[in-house]
C-alpha cells in the first residue's frame, strides 16, 4: 500500500517530546504514512512573526489530514490562537473528542466511552459582539440549518462507522427555542435517517449532573460549540484529565488531529511529558483515514503497556516519555481489542434538506432604544402600533413596571398591521429619531407559514 502523506505540526513546550513517541509508535507499527512537517506556533512566529504561516495552511490543504502538537499561544502581543487560526481557515466545523475510562488512569468512574461531537465554528463563537450602550454588550449566538446539519450528520456516520448504539443531542433548546430549537429539529430530521442508530436529547444541565452520577449512560454527544467547549472537558475530567484526552478537528476537505491538553512549558524538555493523548488523537486519525487494523493494533499496547502499570509521573507513574514509548512498541502485537468496528451500512435515499426556503413576511420591528428609566416612545407610526417594551428580556410595558434592575437598553416592539416593507421601517425609525429617542439596533419581525419567526418578551 502506498504511503499517505499526513501533516505533522510538532507545535512547542512537549509537542516536540510527545510528536516524537508517535512517530516512532507509528514506524514500529509499520502505519502506512509518511510525514511532511511544517511549523506553527512560537517556532512559527521566531520564524516569520507568523504563527500559522501560509505554507502550514498549504501543507494540511494539499494532505488534508494533519497531527498538531500542542502549540503556546503568548500572553500579550496580539498573537492569534494558533488553532483558532486554524480551525477557521479550513473550515473545521465539527470537532471530535473521545472520553474513554483506561486502565490504570484512576478516577472515581468506571466503564466510560463516550464520544463527543462538537459543532466547532458556529454558535458564540461567531465573534459577533458589540456593546449596545456604555453597560449593556451583545453576543449573537448564530445557529444555522447547514452548519448543525453537518455536524449532526458527522455524528450519526461517526456513530454507524465505530459501531456505537446511540447518538444523544444536547441542547438548551426550553429556553433558547429558536436557536437550539433549530438545532433539534435539524437533529430530529437527520437522526430519521438513521433507523439503526438509536437517538434522544437531553437538556445540558440535566446532562452534566448525569455525566458525573451516570456517565455510562452515554455513547456518543452531539453539541453546539459552547455546550461542547464545557461538556467535553468535563467528559475529559471524567476518565483522568487532560493527560488522556485527545481529540480531532474535522471538516469537508480536511482534518486536524490533536491532544486537548496544551504545550505545558512548566515540564517541557524533561522527558516527563505524556504522550497518551497525542497517541489517542493519531489512533483516531488512522481511524478516520481507514487504517482501522493499525488503530486497533496500536491501542492495544497502549492500554496493555498502561495496565501493566507502566506509566509517566502524571499518572502516578515513574516511566519518562521514553520509557513509556519503549513499553509500547514492545507491546505491540498484543491480543485483544477494545475498538469496535463494523461495516458501514447503506445510508437511506431520503435526505433531509441542507437548506430550506421559506415565503416570509415582513411584519414589524423590534427597535432597541437607549434610555436610562422608560424611555417615551411613539405609540402609533404609519402602520406600526408599539405592543410592549421590555428590559433584560421582561416586559416593562404596558401594565405595572416590574420591580426589576433597569439598564439603559429598552425593546420596543412594533407590530404592523400586516405586510409591511422596509421603507416602512425606515419610516418608523427616522420617526423614533424625531422624537429624540437614540435606537441602537433594530430587528427585523417576520412570519412564516402562519408562525412568528421571533421570540417573545418574558411576561408577553
Ligand atoms: P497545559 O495543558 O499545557 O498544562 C496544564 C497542566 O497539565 C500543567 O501542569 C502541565 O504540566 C500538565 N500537562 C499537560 N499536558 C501534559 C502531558 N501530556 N503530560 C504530563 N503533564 C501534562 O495548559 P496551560 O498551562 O494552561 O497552557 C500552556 C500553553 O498551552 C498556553 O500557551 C496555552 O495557550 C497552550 N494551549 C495550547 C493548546 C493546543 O495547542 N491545543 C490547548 C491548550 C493550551
Amino acid at each position: 500500500m502506498a504511503n499517505t502523506t499526513v501533516t505533522l505540526i510538532e507545535g512547542d513546550g512537549i509537542g516536540p517530546e510527545i510528536c516524537e513517541s508517535v512517530i516512532r509508535v507509528f514506524e514500529a507499527a509499520r502505519v502506512p504514512v509518511q510525514w511532511e512537517k511544517a511549523v506553527a506556533g512560537l517556532v512559527a512566529i521566531e520564524q516569520s512573526g507568523n504563527g500559522v504561516p501560509q505554507e502550514t495552511m498549504e501543507s494540511i490543504k494539499r494532505n488534508r489530514i494533519a497531527l498538531k502538537g500542542p502549540t503556546t499561544t503568548p500572553v500579550g502581543g496580539g498573537h492569534k490562537s494558533v488553532n483558532v487560526t486554524i480551525r477557521k481557515g479550513l473550515e473545521l466545523y465539527a470537532n471530535v473528542r473521545l472520553a474513554k475510562s483506561m486502565p490504570a488512569v484512576e478516577t472515581r468512574f468506571s466503564g466510560v466511552d463516550i464520544l463527543i461531537v462538537r459543532e466547532n465554528v458556529e454558535d458564540t463563537y461567531a465573534g459577533i459582539e458589540h456593546f449596545q450602550t456604555p453597560n449593556v454588550a451583545q453576543c449573537l449566538k448564530l445557529i444555522t440549518r447547514p452548519g448543525s446539519m453537518a455536524v449532526i450528520r458527522y455524528a450519526f456516520e461517526e456513530a454507524r462507522k465505530l459501531g456505537r448504539k446511540k447518538v444523544t443531542c444536547v441542547h438548551k433548546a426550553n429556553i433558547h427555542k429558536i436557536t437550539d430549537g433549530l438545532f433539534l429539529d435539524v437533529f430530529r430530521e437527520v437522526a430519521a435517517e438513521y433507523p439503526d442508530i438509536e437517538s434522544n436529547d437531553i437538556i445540558v444541565d440535566n446532562c452534566c449532573m448525569q455525566l458525573v452520577s451516570r456517565p455510562e449512560q452515554f455513547d456518543v454527544l452531539v453539541l453546539p460549540n459552547l455546550y461542547g467547549d464545557i461538556v467535553s472537558d468535563l467528559c475529559a475530567g471524567i476518565v483522568g484529565g487532560l493527560g488522556v484526552a485527545p481529540g480531532g478537528n474535522i471538516g469537508k476537505n480536511s482534518a486536524v488531529f490533536e491532544a486537548v491538553h496544551g504545550s505545558a512549558p512548566d515540564i517541557a524538555g524533561k522527558g516527563l511529558a505524556n504522550p497518551t493523548a497525542i497517541l489517542l488523537s493519531g489512533i483516531q486519525m488512522l481511524q478516520y483515514m481507514g487504517l482501522v487494523g493499525h488503530a486497533e493494533l496500536i491501542q492495544n499496547a497502549l492500554t496493555t503497556t498502561l495496565a501493566s502499570g507502566i506509566k509517566t509521573r502524571d499518572l502516578g507513574g515513574s516511566a519518562s516519555t521514553s520509557e513509556f514509548t519503549d513499553a509500547i512498541v514492545a507491546n505491540l502485537g498484543t491480543p485483544s481489542s477494545d475498538l469496535k468496528v463494523v461495516a458501514q451500512q447503506q445510508a437511506p435515499q431520503t435526505k433531509a434538506k441542507e437548506a430550506i426556503s421559506e415565503v416570509w413576511t415582513l411584519v414589524g420591528a423590534d427597535v432597541f432604544v437607549e434610555h436610562d428609566g422608560l424611555p417615551t416612545m411613539p405609540l402609533q407610526v404609519g402602520r406600526f402600533t408599539l405592543k410592549l417594551m421590555s428590559n433584560r428580556g421582561t416586559k416593562v410595558w404596558p401594565g405595572e413596571l416590574p420591580d426589576i434592575l433597569l439598564v439603559d437598553h429598552f425593546r420596543c416592539r412594533y407590530i404592523a398591521d400586516g405586510e409591511i416593507s422596509r421603507e416602512d421601517v425606515l419610516q418608523l425609525l427616522s420617526t423614533v429619531t424625531a422624537t429624540g429617542m437614540k435606537w441602537v439596533h433594530v430587528e427585523l419581525l417576520h412570519q412564516a407559514a402562519g408562525e412568528a419567526r421571533y421570540s417573545k418578551a418574558q411576561g408577553e
